[in-house]
């Protein structure tokens, strides 16, 4: 009987060292060390052999039983260990390749020079409103002392939605409805699209203004010249040249617009600045009264400036860019240079 227990014991090793899956070890254990298994079986039998040999058997076997369900367990690890390595393999980046780039977004040049000059204003105490780019004829043109058949609509072709609503043509509008709704003062910026029938190297049908108001009381050209003259520098260099040349809106008394030193020839003339050594790059002027009337300001009590500026063309200048087009062609060889 002792020897079938040995020849048992030599079975089961030689069957686990075969057992290549989780499965085949669990079936073994099963087999052996199972209530119907084999070892279980012989020891049911234990009333077969001879007395004497009788404490040797139940020894070994309970040995035996020990070793076998050691030796399972040892495997069953290994197994595990073994499924975790060939999962890693499996499984095992190469840290060395070249990852994937994801191709972000940028802002177009004219919403940073937008948000480039909001920010100089800002600091100045501005705040930034909106309006609408559909406008009626009343805020575009009426208020701001341009009335029907006034020769001065010449000044600015217009894109006309009904007859008494246009797509604004400046931002000038936005103080009109600023005005309206709050008493002075008054200090705004106003960035936003405006449409004009133009096209050529330096206009397109679409383009973006900021306005700018102030309006307190004892507000003096003295303080227009002052504020823009830091805005300009501010963008273009501390050493950039600048002047006020008289020009005529009819809503500012006096006006004038603003030109500097033509940043591509540094004065000298050329293409670019049409020969003059200057550039033009926004309107001003002080509120004219009959605009503070429209709005029910006392012209008397009150005064205030005005400015509005066009960014394509402070952009154009600030990047050196010579087709204004380029800007919505949306081409992104020109757009990612920014
Ligand atoms: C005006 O639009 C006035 N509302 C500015 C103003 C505001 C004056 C407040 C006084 C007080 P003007 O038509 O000059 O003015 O336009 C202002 C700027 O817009 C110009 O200097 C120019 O830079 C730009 N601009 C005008 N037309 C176009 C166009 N078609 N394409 C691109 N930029 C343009
Ligand atoms: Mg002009």
């Amino acid at each position: 009987m002792i020897n079938d227990l040995e020849e048992l014991r030599g079975e089961a090793v030689a069957e686990l060292n075969q057992a290549e899956t989780e499965e085949a070890l669990l079936s073994i254990k099963t087999r052996y060390l199972g209530r119907k298994g084999l070892l279980t079986g012989l020891l049911r039998n234990i009333s077969q052999v001879p007395p004497e040999e009788r404490p040797l058997f139940g020894m070994r076997s309970n040995e035996i039983k020990d070793i076998l369900a050691e030796a399972i367990d040892k495997a069953l690890q290994r197994m595990v260990l073994k499924k975790r390595d060939e999962a890693l393999l499996r499984e095992r980046i190469d840290v060395t390749l070249p990852g994937r780039a994801i191709r972000a977004g940028r802002l177009h040049p004219i919403i940073h020079v937008s948000r480039e000059i909001c920010e100089i204003f800002a600091g100045l105490g501005f705040s930034v409103v909106e309006g609408p780019e559909i406008e009626l004829d009343y805020y575009n043109f009426e208020a701001l002392n341009i009335p029907k058949d006034h020769p001065a609509r010449d000044m600015q072709d217009t894109f006309y939605v009904e007859e008494n609503i246009v797509l604004r043509t400046h931002t000038s509008p936005v103080q009109i409805r600023t005005m309206e709704k709050q008493k002075p003062p008054v200090r705004i910026l106003s960035p936003g699209r405006v449409y004009r029938p133009d096209s050529d190297v330096s206009h397109t049908p679409m383009f973006h203004q900021i306005e700018g108001l102030l309006v307190d009381k004892g507000i003096t050209f003295g303080d227009l010249k002052g504020v823009l003259t830091f805005f300009v520098r501010k963008v273009f260099g501390e050493d950039t040249a600048i002047r006020f040349r008289p020009s005529f809106f009819p809503f500012t008394e006096p006006s004038a617009e603003v030109d500097i030193r033509c940043v591509m020839c540094r004065g000298t003339g050329c293409r670019v600045c049409g020969q003059s050594g200057w550039l033009e790059i926004l309107g001003s002027g002080m509120v004219d009264p009959e605009v503070f009337k429209n709005v029910g300001y006392d012209p008397e009590e009150i005064s205030g400036f005005a400015f509005g500026l066009g960014l394509e063309r402070i952009a154009m200048l600030k990047y050196g860019v010579s087709d204004i087009r380029l800007f919505f062609e949306n081409d992104w060889r020109f757009l990612e240079q920014f």
